[in-house]
């Protein structure tokens, strides 16, 4: 043992107050019965991704423009849901920090869990689809595939700027900030996900959906008991800061639950056209992506829901005029304001 370090427990019958934040909380409180409940439901509703029927895929039976499309699809969410794991594991350590009760705790682990799944299963449909591991190393076998990997590269350039920003916004907010763009995320995910299971033809991608779609339910009710526990108290400031949240989470999503906006995601000016292309062939070959329009409604009804939400705690909603919402006006939100959250 060092000789510098002071040893109190000569000297006091009890030790010091620990400095907070701690790392860990010595309490198992419930305040939130809601989310104990949803902890349950993740348990029950646990799912292997690598135990899903691969086996009926015959990627044989899809030409090298359809592998390479569906691919693409996979690739576009793996933008966001191979950040989440890390994203969500960093939330639960502040879970920790701040000594959350306890089944809050066990919720942020459970999406960590999630998240990791739907990353993993991004992971083996691609491996899969274009039978390479890496959509950024793949030799692209068609014209289409080739304008897709540029896609892909400049959306995994994109994603990538948000990390700093969010690993120094996590100590400086509360949960209830960090996480107010989440809840739309998770909206619009479930939904997303709901069609194209129903809109799907192969059978592993469909159980895949499936899956996914009702862990995004659980996120989303984590996300209302989490607000409609912390909303009624908070600071003025703190109300200001979730409306641009609202607004950054929209920018954000909007690339993968609808299209990029362009003055916020840095990207080419082919990137559109190229991407509905590729959602043309893969609709074609029976993989359920939404259309535009059903995008832009499905991504209209979730900001509408959340509205519903914020006016309940007289929180300002912002404006979000590419899909027909008025409010708040909010400009100049960049990648490294943003709390990405899916
Ligand atoms: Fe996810
Ligand atoms: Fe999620």
């Amino acid at each position: 043992m060092s000789q510098t370090k002071e040893r109190l427990a000569d000297k006091m019958e009890f030790p010091p107050e620990t400095q907070q934040p701690n790392v860990f909380p010595l309490s198992w409180h419930t305040q939130t019965r809601k989310l104990q409940e949803v902890w349950e439901a993740a348990l029950r509703e646990n799912w292997d991704p690598e135990k899903l029927p691969w086996d009926t895929l015959d990627v044989e039976s899809y030409s090298w423009e359809e592998r390479e499309a569906i691919g693409y699809w996979w690739t576009l969410l793996s933008v966001f849901d191979a950040s989440a794991p890390p994203v969500f594991a960093q939330a639960l350590i502040k879970t920790y920090e701040v000594h959350e009760e306890d089944p809050a705790r066990k919720c942020f682990f459970s999406v960590t869990r999630d998240e990791q799944n739907h990353e993993i299963m991004c992971g083996l449909a691609i491996r899969k689809m274009l039978g390479h591991p890496d959509p950024l190393t793949y030799q692209p076998k068609t014209d289409l595939g080739r304008r897709l990997q540029k896609n892909a590269k400049w959306l995994y350039y994109n994603g990538g700027r948000y990390w700093n920003g969010y690993k120094q916004a996590v100590p400086k907010y509360s949960l209830a900030v960090l996480f107010s763009s989440f809840l739309m995320g998770e909206i619009a995910a479930a939904t997303i996900f709901k069609q194209m299971y129903e809109n799907t033809r192969e059978a592993v991608f469909k159980e895949g959906f499936r899956h996914i779609g009702r862990d995004e339910g659980r996120h989303m009710a984590i996300c209302m008991a989490v607000m409609e526990r912390d909303y009624p108290k908070l600071a003025t400031e703190d109300k200001a800061l979730v409306t641009k949240q609202i607004r950054a989470g929209y920018l954000f999503l909007s690339a993968v639950l609808f299209e990029p906006p362009m003055d916020f995601w840095d990207l080419p000016a082919d990137f559109i056209p190229n991407q509905r292309e590729a959602e043309e062939v893969a609709r074609g070959a029976g993989f359920g992506i939404p259309t535009y329009e059903a995008k832009l409604q499905n991504w209209r009804q979730a900001m509408l829901n959340m509205k519903g939400v914020l006016d309940r705690y007289g929180i300002a909603f912002p404006a979000i005029p590419e899909v027909g919402i008025t409010g708040e006006e909010i400009t100049e939100v960049d990648m490294a304001d943003i709390i990405p959250v899916f």
